[in-house]
């Protein structure tokens, strides 16, 4: 059975992403900072649970991707009990706890967003990469995947969240540095640059978004969801997207479309 790794999966794009790479068979490691098995209405384990009534396979494993130990401890864990891994989905991330114009906004709030949402996800890919291309010369795993999701914020400017952009331009390059590595490996690495999605990430600016949403920003007139970028996500895993690496794919209701 295929092993697809997803950061950040105990609720929103990264509970989507999982919950579909289930139903298209893989056993999915659900990764979250909180996870707490006492804890099966919310999180983690509520993920885990919603896939194993639906008749699919899911393990979570608790780390914080900003912290060495916990990544090495990650991927101890999918080699441990797997032996494989054929997809990892950078996912995880953080927004700044307040909004704050570039102005004024501290330098805290600036490393935690690069730590959690840039620094996290290189060095877990690093990891990861090198196992990939171990278990593929072993012949263990056929094609192992690495896909990262950043954001629209990646290239527009919100300035009063900058440091959120910062790190999502970042990764983005990150995504592009790592689908130059790993083509001559044979390991496809895209980057998802999801647009406005409906989770709690988002939930303290709905109205803010309804209005613009409403008065025409996104060509298509609505919020993303999950579902909307885990489509993306499970048609790279079945191959589709096999000779595009470094490809950026917006999910975002045409948000990137320059009109007049
Ligand atoms: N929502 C949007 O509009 C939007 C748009 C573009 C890009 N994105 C990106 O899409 C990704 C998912 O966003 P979302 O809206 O689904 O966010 P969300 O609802 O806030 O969920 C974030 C998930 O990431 C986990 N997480 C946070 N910090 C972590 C860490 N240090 N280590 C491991 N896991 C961590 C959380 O764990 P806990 O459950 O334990 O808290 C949670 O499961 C993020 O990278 C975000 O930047 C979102």
């Amino acid at each position: 059975m295929k092993v697809a790794l997803v950061t950040g999966s105990g609720r929103g794009i990264g509970r989507g992403i999982a919950i579909q790479l289930a139903a298209d068979g893989y056993a999915v490691v659900i990764n979250s900072v909180t996870a707490n098995p006492a804890e099966t209405e919310s999180g983690a384990y509520e993920v885990k649970r919603t896939i194993e009534s639906a008749g699919g396979r899911a393990d979570v494993f608790r780390a914080d991707v900003a912290a060495r130990a916990d990544r090495d401890a990650l991927i101890g864990f999918v080699a441990e009990r797997f032996g494989r891994l054929d997809l990892l989905v950078n996912n995880a991330g953080v927004a700044p706890r307040e909004r704050r114009d570039i102005l004024d906004a501290e330098e805290e709030s600036f490393d935690r967003l690069v730590a959690i949402n840039l620094k996290g996800p290189y060095f877990l890919t690093q990891r990861a990469a090198r196992r990939m291309i171990q278990w593929k010369q072993e012949g263990v795993v056929e094609r192992p995947r690495i896909a990262f999701v950043t954001s629209i914020s990646a290239y527009a400017s919100s300035t009063s969240r900058g440091e959120y952009c910062v790190s999502k331009a970042g990764l983005s390059m990150a995504a592009r540095l790592f689908a130059d590595r790993l083509a001559e490996h044979g390991i496809p690495v895209i980057e998802v640059q999801p647009g406005i999605v409906e989770t709690r990430m988002t939930s303290g600016v709905k109205e803010k978004y309804d209005k613009l949403i409403g008065e025409g920003l996104l060509p298509m007139r609505r919020w993303g969801t999950p579902e909307d970028v885990a489509r993306v996500i499970s048609a790279f895993a079945r191959g589709d997207l096999d000779y595009c690496p470094g490809a950026v794919i917006e999910v975002a209701g045409g948000f990137g479309i320059r009109r007049l």
